[in-house]
Parts: structure tokens; C-alpha cells; sequence
């Protein structure tokens, strides 16, 4: 039996995976450091992996099928990510220090992750998974496992 994975229901469960991480590393950080920090790596590592996902595999392909790119939704989304990567380096850097006092970097943090994700869901995942055939998603998740680590788990990371 084949099993039909879409693209949508794919990536809101990561999406909804790093919102818990995160969720953990608030609640900890002033009373069990070492575990907030535990998990404020995992979430790092992961929305690096996330946004590679997109960038490398995901929206080539949307860009493809569409013909749009520059100005495009998906031109957007990498501007997006660019200053989702700032936001994450700042709370990174007070992470790396133990200063639990990156309120604010993580608002600015959750405010960018806010609307860039409901943007995704709502028009990005579901126009793929529209535009694609049950093949080319599994040639999209193969693709998304075949990039290496050193792309994403970057502990000071490009993005
Ligand atoms: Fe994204
Ligand atoms: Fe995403």
C-alpha cells in the first residue's frame, strides 16, 4: 500500500516539533539551564535543517512548476529566513554566554516565525502539494535526507 505524505502535513509537523522545542527552552532557562540549553540546540539544528529543506529541495521545485521566483512567494520566504537566521544567532550568542536574559530576541524571534509559518501553510505547502504528484513528493522527501548534516548542524550557522 502506498502511503500518500504531503507536503503540508509534512512540514507543520516540523514546523509545530521546533514551536515545543522552543516552548522548552523558555520554560527552563531560568531554572535548569543545561536542559533549556539542550533543547534551544536541538531547535537550532532543526530550524537550520528546516530552512535548508525549503531553500535546497522545496522551493526549487515550487519555483519549477510555477516559473516565479524573483518577487514570488518563495523570493519572500528566503528574505524571511534571513532575518529569522539573525534573530536565532542573537538568542544563540546569550545561549552561548548563559545569560538567560533574550526575552526580547525571542519574541522578535517567535513575532518572525509567527506569520512566516501561517504563510507557508496556508499558501506555499498546500500550492505544492496541488502542483506535485505523489512521486515527485517522495523524490522531495528523498532529497531532503540525502543532504548531509554539515549543511545544517552549524553551531554559528550561515543563515
Ligand atoms: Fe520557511
Ligand atoms: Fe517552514
Amino acid at each position: 500500500m502506498s502511503e500518500q505524505r504531503t507536503i503540508s502535513a509534512f512540514y507543520e509537523q516540523d514546523h509545530d516539533r521546533l514551536d515545543e522545542l522552543f516552548k522548552a527552552f523558555q520554560k527552563m532557562k531560568r531554572s535548569d539551564f543545561p536542559k533549556a540549553k539542550e533543547a534551544f540546540k536541538a531547535f537550532k539544528f532543526g530550524l537550520q535543517r528546516h530552512i535548508v529543506w525549503e531553500e535546497d529541495v522545496l522551493f526549487p521545485l515550487w519555483e519549477e512548476k510555477t516559473g516565479m521566483s524573483e518577487g514570488g512567494p518563495t523570493f519572500v520566504m528566503r528574505a524571511e529566513h534571513r532575518q529569522i537566521g539573525q534573530q536565532l544567532e542573537a538568542i544563540h550568542g546569550k545561549v552561548a554566554e548563559q545569560n538567560p536574559d533574550s526575552d526580547q530576541e525571542e519574541q522578535a524571534l517567535l513575532d518572525l516565525l509567527g506569520s512566516h509559518n501561517m504563510k507557508e501553510e496556508r499558501v506555499v505547502y498546500p500550492a505544492i502539494d496541488q502542483l506535485t504528484s505523489a512521486e515527485e513528493r517522495e523524490t522531495v522527501f528523498r532529497n531532503m535526507n540525502d543532504i548531509p548534516e554539515e549543511r545544517y548542524k552549524l553551531c554559528c550557522g550561515q543563515h
